[in-house]
């Protein structure tokens, strides 16, 4: 044991006495705590680059570097007490140490992509910190072996330009925005261009290396089945940090054919709309057509325009796709300049919104296009919503400046994969995926508006899309779902996101969450909750172990004598 349960209720006592004084405390916070890094890292740690606290002059910056969603940088919710930006593994295990040590509440970063600021805000009245995993962000490709090493600092875009410049005919099946971090995106699922061809990126994850609750790294064998399982898509922050994933490549054609359809909606693009939705599940595995619809011109002349956008990518030639259109979707009216032959590489700029001719070295900034305050919820549909739901979506998009509803298709080989095989379940029989989201730029003033928008919007599409848990996208996390209280976590709260986001897989989730983190160290708003009032209970119980403080998870996985890796 790192540290006996006396001395960290000892040190959380004494942390809470000292949060609960002058400013000088939290200097002495910053000190006990780099104190604790010290003794517990094995490797040096250069703080005045990987420590930022308040004071420090570059602290909002580093705070505001990677996030996407602005109403969590708001005056008014809570920031942490310390950033930290580790180097090596063993930073990262000494801070999972002293924060357990310390009584603080820690959240984890990869690329800040969490649409509700999960990452790097806490609605938790309790000092938390951040860790921030930016500066772990290797990749290490083999080709011959069809894998690859990708730590979770790095981005979507840097994993998929690190592939184009060792291969011209491997990609990987995972998000459309090239700024999203791999560390939190794998662990919500991860879709986009090639779902219908190779479903998500955690059904390509074959390995991970992860930091437990106890400090300790694991890869999959020490880990065993049952986390390895629940990190590939349970959500982020529930079961530990991972550091990296190891990742099967899959093969792409050296020439692809980029699909785009610009349409100002009118009457007529309502049929072909639903004619879309008639068939998108159903094309060649090859084909996926991706549908965004979004408000325009809107505040300057008062008449507001919806356009609509078809992206698609095929996994072909364009001559090919043209046969494929005219069999199955003349309504479209596509022809061939509405198609450029490119390589995959470069179709993952265009499906991600890049215009023709960008340069690829654009994925290497990792540069997030659409920072703002915004607002999203997603839906499962199941069956074809009626004309009558498209009418009123369109209506509705009119009305708020800042909208945009996009539709992912389904089918292909996501209709292959079991709905237990990792714990996203949205497969077989969902036609397509709906994302409403709306953005605005100026902060709280226009706030309500745009909130209320889409929780009305939402309302509206009950009727239509899946029942019985109406299901959502646990990537793209929405508090309106329901919250665990004051991080206080139980079943039954939880359940009303929970099976939701995971459907039948949260039961296991919650089974796995108690025996790897029985002391729910790992928590936040919708982490997975621990069965029973007192952590641990529940397993424990044929052996009459109690269980006291923050770290009781120790003599259980002493029984099961999991091997570590490297401590
Ligand atoms: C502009 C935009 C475009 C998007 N496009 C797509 C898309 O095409 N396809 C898709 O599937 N999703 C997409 N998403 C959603 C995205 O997959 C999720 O937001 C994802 O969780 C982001 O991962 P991150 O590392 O960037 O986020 P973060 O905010 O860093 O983390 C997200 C969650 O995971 C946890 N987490 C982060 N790192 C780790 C780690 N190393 N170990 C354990 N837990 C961790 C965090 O605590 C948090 O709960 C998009 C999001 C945005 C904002
Ligand atoms: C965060 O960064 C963006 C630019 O990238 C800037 O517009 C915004 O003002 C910053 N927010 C804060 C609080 O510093
Ligand atoms: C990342 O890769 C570089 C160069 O290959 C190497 O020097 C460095 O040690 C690696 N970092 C980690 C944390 O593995
Ligand atoms: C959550 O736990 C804290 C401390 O353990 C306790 O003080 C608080 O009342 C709990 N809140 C709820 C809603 O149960």
């Amino acid at each position: 044991m790192m540290c006996s349960l006396k001395s960290s209720i000892l040190a959380l006592v004494f942390v809470q006495t000292l949060l609960s004084s002058s400013s000088a405390t939290s200097e002495t916070l910053d000190k006990t705590f780099k104190q604790c890094l010290n003794q517990n890292s094995k490797l040096h740690i250069p703080f005045s680059d990987t420590f930022f606290t308040p004071e420090n002059p570059s602290f909002t910056s580093v705070l505001n570097s990677t996030i996407m969603n602005f109403r969590y940088l708001l005056p008014s919710v809570q920031k942490p007490v310390i950033i930290f930006t580790p180097l090596q593994e063993t930073h990262i295990q000494a801070a999972v140490t002293c924060s357990k040590q310390l009584g603080i509440h820690l959240r984890i970063r990869s690329g800040g992509h969490d649409y509700e600021g999960v990452s790097y805000a806490s609605e938790i009245d309790h000092p938390f910190i951040i860790i921030d995993l930016a500066k772990l962000r290797n990749i290490t490709i083999d080709i011959e072996d069809e894998t690859a090493w990708v730590e979770a600092g790095a981005t979507v875009g840097e994993f998929y330009y690190r592939i184009s410049e060792k291969s011209r005919v491997h990609g990987f099946p995972a998000g459309m925005y090239n700024s999203v971090g791999m560390g939190g995106h794998i662990t919500g699922g991860a879709y986009g261009s090639l779902l219908r061809k190779f479903g998500l990126g955690a059904d390509n994850a074959i390995d991970a290396r992860i930091i437990d609750v106890n400090g300790r790294v694991l890869d999959r064998k020490s880990m065993g089945e049952d986390l390895f399982w629940a990190i590939r898509g349970g959500g982020g922050g529930s079961f530990g940090i991972i550091i990296a994933w190891k990742l099967k490549l899959v093969r792409v054609p050296p020439i692809v054919t980029y699909l785009m359809i610009k349409k100002t909606m009118e009457e007529d693009d309502i049929k072909v709309l639903n004619k879309w939705q008639h068939v998108c599940d159903k094309f060649d595995d090859n084909l996926l057509i991706k549908v965004t619809m979004s408000a325009t011109d809107p505040d300057e002349i008062g008449i507001r325009c919806a356009t609509i956008h078809y992206q698609g990518l095929f996994l072909g030639k364009t001559s090919r796709l043209l046969q494929i259109m005219g069999r199955k979707f003349p309504e479209l009216g596509v022809s061939r300049k509405d198609c450029l032959e490119t390589t995959w590489i470069e179709s993952t700029l265009y499906m991600g919104g890049y215009p023709y001719g960008t340069s690829l070295d654009i994925l290497l900034q990792a540069k997030a296009n659409f920072r703002s305050y915004f607002k999203a919820k997603s839906d499962f549909v199941r069956k074809p919503i009626p004309v009558t739901a498209i009418t009123g979506l369109w209506k509705r998009l009119k009305q708020d400046n800042g909208a945009v509803i996009i539709f992912t298709p389904y089918g292909g080989m996501m209709n292959r994969i079991s709905d237990t095989a990792i714990p996203f379940p949205h497969r077989k029989g969902t036609m397509y995926m709906i994302q409403y989201v709306s953005s605005w730029k100026d902060g709280k003033k226009s706030e309500n508006l745009h909130m209320n928008w889409v929780r009305k919007l939402y309302k509206f599409m009950k009727p239509y899309v899946s029942k019985k848990p109406r299901t959502a996208y646990a990537n793209y996390r929405d508090f309106d779902l329901g919250m665990n209280e004051k991080g206080n976590t139980s079943f039954k709260t939880a359940s009303f996101w929970g099976y939701k986001y995971f459907k039948g897989n949260f039961k296991r989730l919650v089974k796995i969450k108690t025996v790897i983190d029985p002391g729910n160290f790992f928590r936040h708003e919708q982490s997975i909750p621990v069965l029973g009032i007192e952590p641990g209970n529940f397993f424990r119980h044929e052996q009459s172990i109690p269980v006291l403080g923050i770290e009781p998870g120790n003599f259980f996985r002493h029984e099961r004598s999991i091997p570590v890796l490297a401590v």
